[in-house]
């Protein structure tokens, strides 16, 4: 059984629809890839499962449908949401930032611990640890975001757009970041990326959507051996 499982799935922002139907699964510990191009419903796909849009279809965590529940609740049953734009709280240190992100923990040394975890993942936030949030650079605030997602410890990481505005290097050092993150927790990731070279570094399989629907989905070795997804997202 999928730890996620959504299934035709359709969002609207108000009386404009724009998931017509979306169906992908992630499983326990697997690495999955939204890509398409922009305004496709690869945002409003992870507002779908994490509660922040309304939704028709069916969207299973666990077993359970989670389709309909509130942000808190579904962030409670183990779904940490790294959005675009990072979410970070700017007039917070990092260390703040990361506490935030352990909210509903009550086990102190492990959050202790889980600090340290994430300054060794991200050795750059070590010596910035009581800085405020907004002194950071964009690739620290990224590597920020994924941090204070880590430290509620999720069973599942969304991940929005983790390269966006950043330099390909910095953006390269989140992505193996990240990869680390997936080999040492075990845990599964829903990963949105306009980067088709970053994500393929990190993910087993894709889906690409158009116009709020899956145009093609598969492998990431598949996915890859496909003319049209090498033009589009690979450059060649
Ligand atoms: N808050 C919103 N209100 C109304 N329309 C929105 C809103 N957010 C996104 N949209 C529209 O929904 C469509 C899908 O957007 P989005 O999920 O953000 O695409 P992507 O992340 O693939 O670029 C786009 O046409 C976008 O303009
Ligand atoms: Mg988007």
């Amino acid at each position: 059984m999928a730890l996620l499982e959504l299934a035709d799935v359709r969002a609207s922002y108000g009386p404009v629809q724009v998931l017509e139907s979306v169906s992908l699964s992630v499983p326990e510990g697997g690495a999955v890839g939204i890509l398409g191009a922009n305004g496709a419903g690869k945002t409003t796909t992870l507002r779908a499962i994490s509660g922040t849009v309304r939704t028709r279809g069916t969207i299973t965590f666990d077993g359970r449908s989670i389709r309909g529940l509130g942000p808190d609740r579904v962030a409670a049953l183990g779904i940490a949401h790294v959005p675009e734009g990072r979410g970070t709280l700017m007039q917070l240190t990092v260390r703040e930032n990361l506490r935030v992100g352990a909210y509903v923990r009550k086990d102190r040394k492990g959050i202790a611990a889980d600090i340290d975890y994430c300054l060794d993942l991200f050795p750059q936030l070590h010596s910035r640890i009581s800085s405020s949030a907004a002194a950071l650079s964009g690739g620290e605030q990224q590597m920020l975001a994924v941090g204070r997602a880590f430290m509620a410890r999720p069973r599942l990481l969304l991940l929005d757009e983790a390269s966006l505005g950043l330099a390909p290097s910095t953006a390269k050092s989140v992505y193996d970041a990240i990869g680390r993150l997936r080999k040492e927790s075990g845990i599964a990731m829903l990963i949105v990326e306009q980067n088709a070279n970053l994500a393929f570094r990190l993910i087993d399989s894709a889906t690409v959507l158009e116009m709020g629907r899956n145009a093609l989905s598969g492998t990431s070795d598949e996915l890859k051996g496909m003319d049209e997804i090498r033009r589009a997202y690979l450059g060649g």
